[in-house]
């Protein structure tokens, strides 16, 4: 890279640059070179690991390169899944899901001898698994599924075929979110392999390719000889319907639908998951903020002067009326932005030049690194400090930040044309699970187990520790 990257720690904050091996890597660490790079055409590639190739996901919308088919997902994906009419079409399932989530978390508290700990992990990761199958597959399991059994004590089929799927969820994500160095160093995977990556890749993908092939043929059959155009679906319909409705040029193969679909299941996911949880332990280790969020709650889902008992959270309330909610979520976001470094780093296709002078090399990774932004004190007040209003403060030039991609101090989703897709839902599915669970229980933390922080860098970034903590009912019922 020509230009100066010592000296001043200002100019090592815009760009760093280094190599991983033979790979030559920058890493901006600025909101305004952020920008640059995440909205630069010429940085519209992603440099794709070893196992995200050998798993397929070189065909799914996030690894394939800028070009036409990349050009063609995304266009599918702002069209039908992500299109805000199917958003809300599928509310009514993120409401099912949610209150399923209710009971088994309030089942483990009951269960609990110590007075009502539960592990939320489990909860929110079984709710985003079904939550995300139901967008894309149309197809919902059971909660608590691990325990189901039938009258003979043996494990249903579907309970069989939810387990698999989460296990298939969990070993994708291992291998994804593994270090390898052969990705850096190519020649190194004949001689060391110490997670075995491609060995697992290899067993992992017929298992994916069989299970997402069986639902696709699931659907076909559903469909019959029924052809229904993209014009002809519901607005809820799921994912698969989507696809297997396109035609002409927009056609896809059965195995790139393999690829996209188990792409979206997959991310869906992870974040989701990883997000909620966040959120819940920032509000179990601040009761003040939790209690002023379920002040806002109660107000919102049962105003002074009615009399009804409604306990109903729809998409519109968390999304319009609730702005305390929305901060906390924006406030967790920027404490823990879930997305890290290598996961989402782009790559250049062309010698890019900078405004500062800088020229960025051809095939040089680019990544941002979000969590250096979000807790700069040349930026932020306070930043260790978790304090939501900071973005409700009329007085701060923070209120009403949008964190969807159009301001660089807190990007969690990236920005420019490879901008996360799926951030709409993301957002209203955290929102609709914490103001419920909230809503219903108030969280302590557990004089046994404290909440740890520790960040734990995987393919997100997440809690090292799951978090558990005290479940107790509130009387929401008036
Ligand atoms: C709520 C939490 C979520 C967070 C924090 C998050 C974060 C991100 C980030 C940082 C990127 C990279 C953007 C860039 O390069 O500029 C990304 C891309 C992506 N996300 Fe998300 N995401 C979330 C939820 C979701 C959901 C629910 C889905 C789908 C069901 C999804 C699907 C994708 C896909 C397909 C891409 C790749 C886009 C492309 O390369 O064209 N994400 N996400």
């Amino acid at each position: 890279m020509s230009g100066s990257t010592t000296g001043s720690s200002r100019s090592l904050r815009q760009l760093m640059a280094l190599s991983v091996g033979s790979t030559p890597v920058v890493v901006a660490s600025d909101p305004h070179t952020a920008r640059e790079i995440l909205t630069s055409p010429h940085f519209a590639d992603r440099p794709i690991k070893r196992s995200a190739r050998s798993l397929m996901f070189d065909r799914a919308m996030g690894f394939a390169p800028n070009g036409t088919y990349w050009r063609l997902l995304r266009r599918i994906g702002s069209s039908h899944l992500f299109a805000p009419r199917r958003i809300l079409a599928h509310e009514c399932g993120r409401q099912l899901d949610c209150a399923a989530m209710l009971r088994a978390v309030n089942r483990e508290r009951v269960r609990d001898s110590r007075g009502g700990v539960v592990v939320l992990r489990n909860h929110v990761q079984v709710a985003a698994l079904n939550n995300i199958m139901g967008s894309v597959f149309g197809k919902r399991y059971e909660f608590g599924f691990c325990d189901e059994r039938n009258n003979n004590n043996v494990i249903s089929e579907e309970a069989m075929e939810a387990m698999e799927l989460q296990e298939m969820v969990r070993e994708g994500f291992e291998l994804l979110g593994a270090f390898n160095w052969s990705d850096f160093i190519p020649w190194l995977s004949y001689f060391y392999d110490p997670l075995r990556v491609n060995e697992r890749c290899e067993a992992l993908v017929p298992r994916v390719r069989k299970l997402v092939k069986k639902i696709i043929d699931e659907h076909r059959q559903r469909r019959g000889l029924e052809k229904r155009s993209i014009d002809q679906l519901n607005d809820d319909s799921d994912f698969v319907d989507v696809l297997l409705s396109l035609d002409g040029e927009e056609k896809l193969t059965e195995d790139d639908m393999v690829s996209v679909l188990w792409e979206m299941i997959f991310r869906g996911t992870d974040a989701t998951a990883i997000l909620a949880e966040w959120v819940m332990a920032e509000l179990v280790l601040n009761p003040s903020v939790q209690a002023k969020l379920q002040e806002e709650l109660d107000s919102v889902i049962n105003p002074p002067n009615t009399t009804t008992n409604n306990t109903t959270i729809t998409d519109e309330m968390v999304s319009n009326k609730m702005p305390y909610l929305g901060a906390i979520i924006k406030e967790t976001l920027r404490v823990h932005p879930p997305g890290p470094l290598l996961s989402w780093a782009r790559l250049s296709t062309s010698d890019v030049g900078l405004s500062n002078g800088m020229v960025i090399p051809a095939h040089t990774t680019a990544m941002v690194n979000m969590w250096a932004i979000t807790h700069d004190p040349t930026i932020w007040a306070e930043p260790i400090k978790f304090k939501p209003e900071r973005f409700l403060d009329g007085s701060s030039d923070k209120y009403g930040l949008d964190v969807k991609g159009s301001d660089m101090r807190l990007a969690p989703f990236g920005a420019g044309r490879r901008v996360c897709p799926g951030k709409n839902l993301g957002l209203v599915t955290v929102a609709q699970w914490v103001a419920q669970l909230v809503h219903r229980f108030k969280w302590v933390e557990d004089p046994k187990n404290k909440v740890d922080l520790t960040e734990l860098m995987k393919l997100s970034c997440e809690m090292k520790t799951p978090l558990s903590a005290l479940a107790l009912p509130r009387n929401v019922v008036k």
